[in-house]
């Protein structure tokens, strides 16, 4: 049993990270902490809360995560992608009250403590929030067993410019910094989650079987996933699940990913190669070892990611 804390920025992919780690008897959902990035945080943090009361696991702690980048600038959201609310068409009917104004950050550190060496960090928007727990306390984050994020691209296209993916380019920062700090970290990047599809055909099957309310959420949210998408990429014959992916792998699915274990580096600042992820992938390069050295997921099986994404 994986005792797993969710670090989100709650749009549609990270909401069916969310639902799949819920259903799945294998994971213990410890809290989730929600910030900004597809929105802003405080639309974020009423996604979480919309979920765990559709699941009926409002014993769930939610915990407010970062409102911006380590660099104080502001955020860039992405309505045309996850809606503007960040459901697509669904606008969560959650009292501001439980969502607006919330300061309980200090929460994370007490369950890290609660559970020292058995929690499992997935890192599935911006790594902000993560930034700031490492900075805030490298000694309880050290009792953090491992930690999972998604974000990146190697030498693949990114999904917000040219070279860098959303995660990494919304706050090249902290991913960087994340990168180099973090021991026992795995980076699930592009190369891989944009391979972690699911088809409409999927999706009508998940939806003639769904019997409970969080389960009749996932037809019209990636519906209108799907529709962004092939403005994105026409013909892509599904939605890429890129938190999914994240939240596979901490579940170590045999033959799921192939590995490989480089010194990742971010590139920061003004210039159009913001959120570029780098690893030494040269013919001839070799594993890594020691702090700064991450895993890195490289290749995905989409035929073990189908049998165990449902
Ligand atoms: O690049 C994909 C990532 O950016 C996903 O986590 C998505 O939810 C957005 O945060
Ligand atoms: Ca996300």
């Amino acid at each position: 049993m994986k005792k797993m804390i969710l670090i989100a920025d709650t749009g549609i992919d990270d909401a069916i990270a969310l639902i799949y780690a819920l259903k799945n008897p294998q994971i213990d959902l410890l809290a989730v902490v929600s910030g900004y990035g597809n929105i802003d945080r405080e639309k974020s943090l009423r996604n979480v809360e919309y979920l765990l009361e559709l699941a009926n696991r409002k014993d769930i702690p939610v915990i407010t995560g970062a409102t911006r980048p380590l660099n104080g600038e502001g955020p860039i959201f992405f309505p045309d992608i996850h809606g503007v609310e960040g459901f697509g068409p669904i606008l969560p009917p959650i009292p501001e009250e439980r969502f607006a104004r919330r300061t309980n950050f200090s929460r994370l550190f007490q369950i890290i403590k609660d559970n020292p060496n058995e929690v499992t960090i997935v890192n599935v928007g911006r790594c902000t929030s993560l930034a700031i727990a490492w900075l805030l306390s490298p000694e309880v984050m050290m009792d953090v067993k491992e930690t999972f994020i998604m974000g990146g691209a190697f030498l693949v296209p990114g999904n917000v410019t040219e070279v860098a993916e959303a995660n990494f380019y919304g706050d090249a920062q902290a991913a960087h910094f994340v990168c180099q700090t973090s021991p026992n970290l795995t980076v699930v990047p592009l190369n891989v989650t944009r391979k972690a599809l699911i088809t409409p055909d999927l999706v009508d099957f998940i939806n003639a079987r769904a019997s409970s309310p969080i389960e009749k959420i996932i037809k019209p949210i990636l519906d209108f996933y799907y529709e962004a998408y092939q403005q994105l990429e026409p013909g892509i014959a599904g939605t890429p699940q890129h938190d999914l992916a994240a939240v596979m792998a901490a579940l170590d699915i045999p033959e799921l990913y192939s590995y490989s274990k480089r010194v990742v580096r971010v590139q920061q600042g003004e210039s159009f190669a913001n959120g570029l992820s780098i690893a030494d992938f040269r013919p001839g390069s070799m594993d890594c070892f020691g702090i700064g050295c991450d895993r890195i997921a490289t290749e995905l099986n989409e035929n073990v990611f189908t049998s165990n994404e449902e």
